[in-house]
């Protein structure tokens, strides 16, 4: 396993946000976390990222345990749930900041710049703000912006979530793409069955702190491991998408 979370548990003043959370994600696979609102699936990343702290259970990385490591030695790259990208600067600024930040040469900048404008279709549209740009672009951007400094692991969190359903779907199936071409191992966190079953290799359902199955999608809708997941799976929704 690449990344592996043991028996990972969180409280918030006495609420279990975290229960003995046990996964592990192989190296360039992409996992997706699903689950219902407020069944923990930020918590998980976050601490993950660094910016929480577990209050037991270990998070390893190639074997290594990242917990005492600070977030920003981590090599991670986040997408945040509804996050913006920096009002006052250009797309391309934008997607230099975490390179800026590790003070690389301007010359290395410019051409790291150069290559993810690329990669995500937007070559010509580096000198915009943000307010002239689509809610799908702007979310490719944010996605830029977070490759940049070559992460080791990405985490997304509903990155979608503020796009209509039928851009978001576009959106969904070039991600998984970029994720597949970048090669980096991914973690996308969502509520929505049809774009885990979507863009995953593997789900991880949540329920209320704990992990409920993890699984292959085809394992999921087939073989649910406890009622929760069976109800909470609509499997005709997944037969009628992998029809099409
Ligand atoms: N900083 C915090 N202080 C107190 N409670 C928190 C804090 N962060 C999260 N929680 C609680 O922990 C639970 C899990 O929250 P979390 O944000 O991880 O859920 P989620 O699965 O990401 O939900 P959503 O799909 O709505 O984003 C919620 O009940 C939430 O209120
Ligand atoms: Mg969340």
């Amino acid at each position: 396993m690449y990344i592996e979370m043991r028996e990972i548990n969180k409280t918030f003043d006495g609420f279990h946000a975290s229960e003995n959370v046990s996964f592990g994600v192989e190296k360039g696979h992409l996992a997706a976390l699903l689950g219902p609102s407020g069944s923990g699936k930020t918590t998980i990343l976050r601490m993950i990222a660094g910016l929480d702290v577990p209050d037991s259970g270990d998070i390893l990385v190639e074997g290594k345990r990242m917990n005492d490591i600070p977030g920003s030695k981590r090599g991670i790259g986040f997408v945040f749930q509804n996050y913006a990208l920096f009002r006052y600067m250009t797309v391309a600024d934008n997607i230099a900041f975490g390179l800026e930040i590790q003070k690389r040469k301007k010359t290395e900048i410019k051409e790291r710049v150069e290559e993810l404008l690329e990669l995500i279709s937007m070559k010509d549209l580096g000198k915009r703000y943000p307010h002239q740009l689509s809610g799908g672009q702007r979310q490719r951007v944010a996605f830029a912006r977070a490759l940049a400094p070559d992460p080791h692991l990405l985490l997304l969190d509903e990155p979608f979530a503020a796009i209509d359903a039928k851009v978001r779907r576009e959106l969904r199936s070039w991600l998984k793409e970029m994720i597949g071409r970048v090669g980096v191992t991914s973690i996308f966190v969502t509520h929505d069955q049809e774009e885990a079953m979507e863009v995953a290799d593997t789900i991880i359902v949540t329920n209320q702190g704990r992990v409920e199955q993890i699984g292959t999608p085809e394992e999921i809708c087939h073989h649910p491991a406890t009622s929760f997941v069976q109800d909470f799976i609509d499997l005709p929704r997944y037969e009628a998408l992998m029809m099409k």
